[in-house]
């Protein structure tokens, strides 16, 4: 019975990761909840009456108790770049889907590049950064161009009201860092491209009533991965308020505080694509509250889909390849707005 089937949770106790238990709760499956460390495990089973099975990245036959009879995994324990590939081996030997919610673009990358073949060869399903960042702007991207294939400009911008960052972005970045030596990476010129350019201010308008702000350029995210993954694309411009960014990079903003009953905090996000080809313009955006809890409906809407076939692709792919995206936004009415306009 599909409303009763086990999904595994890798992280379940972390913030992201407690609010795809929840999801999955309120959707009728049933989380199982997994991750490195037993006693938080236990706390979270114990409040929840859920089943904690421990397990770490670097011991495969703890991974595969932890998959053991479930029907898909979401592994929303980061940083990514130590656990994306035992989580995905362990699912590959389970024989079951795997998504994830990484936000970290060497991570994402590797996926594609690591499991691509091997996975398709397998038929099995793989969906990296199936969150807000990467996710989201894939699938408001592939709404977007419509029957395009290929478009010469692709913009996503962003607009937080503001950004409490939890220790899991930040650890994540801080790995990203350091595996790209500090330096920057953005996509051009039809690849990932690392340099040293300091990061343009700029104005970007975005739809009324949010209208014209500062933003940061190049601020590369998930996006540089999943959009090009499928779309011809020479080059993609991503940016974000200059208040996140503040935000971000100031080491003394707090963590997320929970604004209400749902555990969510009070900022919001407007997340605006365009593309552009032969002087057309298309644009597709989504509004909504929370950039953490958002990253639950994404993922868990992603396994229903992937666990009812309801899917166009085998292999890694991303959201808006794998999934029929203007379907799956118009699936998330609850949870946020979606507009596109032609
Ligand atoms: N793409 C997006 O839009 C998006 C959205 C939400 C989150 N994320 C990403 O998801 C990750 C988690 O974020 P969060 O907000 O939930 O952070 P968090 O509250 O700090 O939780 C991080 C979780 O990952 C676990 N973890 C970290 N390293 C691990 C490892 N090597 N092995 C096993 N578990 C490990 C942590 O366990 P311990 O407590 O034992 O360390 C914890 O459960 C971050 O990488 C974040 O960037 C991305």
């Amino acid at each position: 019975m599909e409303s009763r089937q086990a999904v595994a949770v890798f992280g379940a106790y972390g913030h992201t990761g407690r609010f795809v238990v929840a999801e999955l709760l309120e959707r009728g499956f049933v989380p199982v909840l997994s991750g490195r460390d037993a006693g938080k495990l236990e706390a979270l089973a114990a409040s929840s009456e859920l089943e904690a099975r421990p397990a770490t990245a670097d011991d495969p036959a703890s991974l595969d108790r932890a998959l053991s009879g479930t029907v898909a995994v979401i592994n929303a324990a980061g940083p990514f770049a130590a656990t994306t590939a035992p989580v995905i081996e362990a699912a590959l030997r389970a024989g079951i889907p795997y998504v994830d919610v990484a936000a970290e673009i060497e991570a994402n990358a590797d996926t594609f590049a690591h499991f691509g073949e091997r996975a398709r060869a397998a038929g099995a399903v793989v969906v990296p950064a199936m969150a807000f960042f990467g996710g989201l702007g894939d699938l408001l991207a592939t709404v977007a161009m419509g029957d395009w294939t290929s478009a010469d400009e692709v913009h996503v911008a962003y607009a937080l009201s503001s950004w409490h960052p939890t220790a899991g972005t930040r650890a994540s970045g801080t790995v990203s860092h350091d595996r790209r030596d500090g330096r920057r990476v953005r996509f051009a010129n039809g690849k990932l491209e690392y340099h040293d350019e300091a990061l343009p201010s700029l104005k970007w308008t975005f739809p009324e009533p949010t209208g014209v702000r500062s933003v940061i350029g190049e601020f590369s995210m998930a996006d540089v991965v999943t959009i090009p993954s499928h779309f011809a694309v020479p080059r993609l411009h991503s940016y974000m308020t200059a208040e996140a960014v503040g935000d971000l990079s100031a080491p003394d903003t707090p963590e997320p505080a929970a604004a209400d009953e749902r555990g969510r905090s009070d900022q919001t996000f407007l997340v605006d694509v365009v593309v552009r080809s032969g002087g057309t313009e298309r644009r597709a955006t989504a509004s909504g509250q929370d950039i953490y809890a958002i990253t639950a409906p994404l993922a868990v809407e992603a396994v229903a889909r992937i666990l009812t076939g309801r899917t166009r692709t085998t292999g890694v792919a991303s959201a808006g390849e794998i999934f029929d995206a203007a379907d799956f936004l118009g699936a998330l009415s609850e949870h946020l707005t979606f507009e596109l306009h032609q």
